[in-house]
Order: structure tokens, then sequence, then C-alpha cells
């Protein structure tokens, strides 16, 4: 009886770090972008937005989405086999497209004939899929015991009630018709109540929260729809000042982000949504490096894949997730509920500690790791940060020119990627080997949490 009375004392405050402990623990989550967009293979949403794709020709890709091999039994085993703990799907990018079952209809731009306002917007009414895609996987994923997380994009470009369509025009001015503004949210907050009761996630990751202010979201009545039917939901830090981590996207943060829970989201390559013409897929190594960097400060690798219009998933992806399996299995003491490692100074390299501080665990890269490059073996370094661009760089006490390469840098971007360097192990110094590394002007450095700021 006095046991009960504590009980329903205690409960109502369960604390935030509880509801987030899971997530501080599991380190490995898997993003999936998918979207019509892989139709065409167009870059997601942006594609019509940048005026790169016609709207028109960019929404006719709705044909396209099939999904006619689509498994999201084989995509959760995947998933569970990558090492990842939770995944985050598109339930909703920019474009509007909805993958779940949204009974929520929006007005089509004006001069539309792509799709008719008469139906919501989504993978049921709209494309060949005819089916919610989201509330499947979501079942598998939980027979996996894979934490849940939903995307969901804040702003909706195709909806004729919200301003923003291209980036060098808008459709009105909120201060000018705030009864257009207020449909929009009216239609934005329903669709996440009914993300919320149709699909439970135990996370929210949201995006495009830079279009307005906190108060135009509305963010603080987001918060509580979510939070009043779905008390342990997580949200990512993209609602304005709500949410409970940190996002940096791509950039590697040099300093720790601001939330204590943070989490790098990193594409394989250089898009979020499949693109056959972009090869430029990071290397096992590569990837694997960056993961050590996020778990040795703390953080977590939300690692994108892009599966196809017809629902599978590139190679490429396929083996980069088997790998990380390989991986994180076998290191898995060294990853799963891990704390930061050493701070910056002990260890020349990423390292994590148990909870207990008796344990430290020091990811060292081995010779392995080295990729064969023109018969030579080269072990990667690599440095964070370096804002200017080397003229030389050498392999001290050899004529060497050694190669780099910039990985994670995004194009439009000031921040940074990170430069990966190639030292030919033929030519190492048997006891320590000095790389000289020269610039035109005096180094310069990125000092910031991440993300493209
Ligand atoms: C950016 C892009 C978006 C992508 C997201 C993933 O915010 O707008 O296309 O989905 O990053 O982090």
């Amino acid at each position: 009886m006095k046991f009960s009375l504590i009980l329903s004392i205690l409960l109502p405050t369960i604390s935030f770090s509880q509801q987030t402990a899971w997530f501080a623990d599991a380190k490995l989550g898997i993003f999936i972008h998918w979207g019509m967009y892989a139709t065409d293979g167009t870059s997601e949403s942006w594609a019509f937005h940048n005026r790169t794709v016609p709207y028109p020709k960019y929404m006719s890709q709705m044909k396209g989405f099939t999904a006619q091999n689509y498994n999201p039994t084989a995509w959760a085993q995947l998933i569970k086999e990558s090492g990842a703990k939770y995944c985050v799907i598109t339930t909703k990018h920019h474009d509007g497209l909805a993958l779940y079952d949204t009974k929520l209809k929006t007005a089509a731009p004006q001069k539309n004939t792509l799709w008719s306002s008469k139906y919501p917007l989504s993978t049921i009414h709209q494309t060949p899929i005819k089916k919610d895609v989201v509330a499947p996987l979501f079942q598998a994923l939980e027979k996996e015991g894979i934490k849940k997380g939903a995307y969901y994009s804040l702003l909706d470009w195709s909806s004729n009630d919200y301003p923003g369509f291209y980036k060098d025009s808008s459709r009105y001015q909120l201060e000018n018709d705030p009864a257009r503004w207020q449909n929009f949210l009216t239609f934005m907050h329903g669709q996440i109540a009914e993300i919320n009761t149709q699909l439970q996630p135990d996370l929210y990751w949201f995006d495009g929260d830079w279009e307005h202010s906190e108060t135009e979201w509305q963010a603080a009545k987001i918060d509580s729809i979510i939070h009043h039917t779905n008390p342990n939901a997580i949200l990512n830090g993209r609602l304005k000042s709500f949410g409970d981590y940190d996002t940096p996207e791509q950039n590697m943060p040099i300093l720790h982000p601001d939330r204590s829970n943070w989490e790098l989201c990193l594409t394989t390559n250089d898009n979020w949504g499949y693109r056959p013409s972009d090869t430029h897929f990071k290397s096992h190594f590569e990837l694997l490096s960056i993961f050590t960097e996020c778990i040795g400060m703390g953080g977590n690798l939300l690692l994108d894949i892009g599966p196809k219009a017809d629902g599978t998933i590139p190679d490429e992806q396929i083996a980069i997730l088997k790998e990380f399996g390989r991986w994180t299995h076998k290191h898995a003491a060294a990853i799963y509920g891990s704390i930061a490692g050493l701070p910056a100074g002990h260890y020349h390299g990423n390292s994590t500690l148990s909870k207990d501080s008796t344990t430290l665990y020091l990811f060292v890269p081995s010779p392995q790791g080295a990729i064969l490059d023109k018969s030579n073996l080269m072990i990667p370094i690599y440095i964070k940060g370096l804002k200017n661009k080397p003229t030389s760089i050498t392999l001290m006490g050899s004529e060497i020119q050694i190669e780099s390469h910039e990985v994670g840098k995004i194009s439009w971007s000031s921040v940074p990627g990170t430069l990966f360097i190639e030292v030919p192990v033929s030519a190492m110094d048997p006891m320590i080997s000095v790389i000289e590394i020269k610039f035109k002007e005096p180094i310069q450095l990125y000092r910031g949490k991440g993300g493209f700021h």
C-alpha cells in the first residue's frame, strides 16, 4: 500500500534522462530517406525547390514509386544486423508526399495537374504503391527490438497553404494572410497527431524548422500534441528550442554540441535519397572512423540509406550495413552503453569508457583498415575541421607527395569536411613517421559543434 503510494508519487516525475536513456545508449541508428525522388534519382524535394527540375516533372516521379520489391521484414533484419538500435524513416519529406496513411487533404498548387487535392497527398492515394509503407516497417522494427523514429518535415512545399515553394519566391506573406497560415498549421498539426496515434513513434525527427519562428510553427503545441498521448517520445532538436538532442549534419563536431545528447546524421555518399549518379561512397574505414569519433564524444551516428523506388536497398549500402554489423557485434562492449572517452590531449585517437569508468576502450586504426591504392598499402589518417587546403602533404625524409581527400563536405556550406590523408606503408619510418602539411596562409580551424552553419 505504502509502496504503491510512493510509486504513484514518483511516476509523474519520470525524469527526462530516463526517457532518453535508451537513446544515449543506442549509439547507432539507421536513417531512411525514401520517396518519389528515388524514381528518377533527383535530389530529395530540393530538386524542384531549387528549380533544377520543374515541379510537374518532379511530381511525376510518383508514377514510378512502386515499392514492388519492398520487404519491410528484410529491411528490419538488415538494420538489426548492422547493430543499429533505432531507425528513422521519412514519413513526409519537404515535397509533401506522406508515406503513411494520412487522412488529411491539402490544397494543391494552383496549376497542378499531377495530384488531386480531392485525396490526401500520400503513397496510398497518389502512387502505384496504394499502401502505407511506414506502418509495416514499424511493425517489423518492433519485432526486432529496434526503436522507431518518424522523420517529419514541418515545411511542406507542395501545400498551397504553405508560403514557401521555390527558393526565390513565396506564395504569400504570413502577416498578409494569417487565415491561410492557420489552415496550414491545422493540417500540419493534424498530421503530427495522426502519426502519433497511428504509428506511436519512439522518436520524432523534425526537419525544416528554419523557415519559420517558434511562435509561427506553434512549436509548444506540437510538443504537447505529441507528449500528451506519447509521453516518452524523444524529439530531435529541430523544433526550434524544443527537443532533446542536437543533430549536427554531415560535418563532425569539434566541440561538444550544446545539448548533452547528440547525433551526427550522415550520408553514405553525398545524397540522402537514392541517386544512381552519385557513386561517391565513403569507404567502410571512413564511416567506421566517423562512428568512433561520434561515440568517442558521447554521441550517436544516424547513418543514412536511400532505397530505390521499388524498395530495394542499393548494394553498396547493404555492404556498409553488414560491415557495421561485423564490427559492432565484435566490439559491442566498447560501443553500447559506453560514455565519451578520454578528453582531448590524453590520447591521439578516439576512445570510450564504460559507464563506471573502470574500462577504457581505445580505438586504433589498424593497418588492415588500410587501402590498397596503386598497388601500394596506405594507412588513412584524418584531420577534422581544417578550413584551408594544404598546398602539399609529404612524408618527411622521402620525396613522396601524399594523397588526400575531403569526406563529408557539403557543397553549399563553408564548414569543412574531414581530410583523410593516405600514408604509404612502404615508405613509413620503422619507428615514427612524420607527415609535413604546408599551407599558403596560416592554418585556419573550424571550431564549431558540427552541422552546416
Ligand atoms: C536537410 C535537408 C533534408 C534532409 C535532412 C536530413 O535538412 O533539408 O533534405 O532530409 O537534411 O538531415
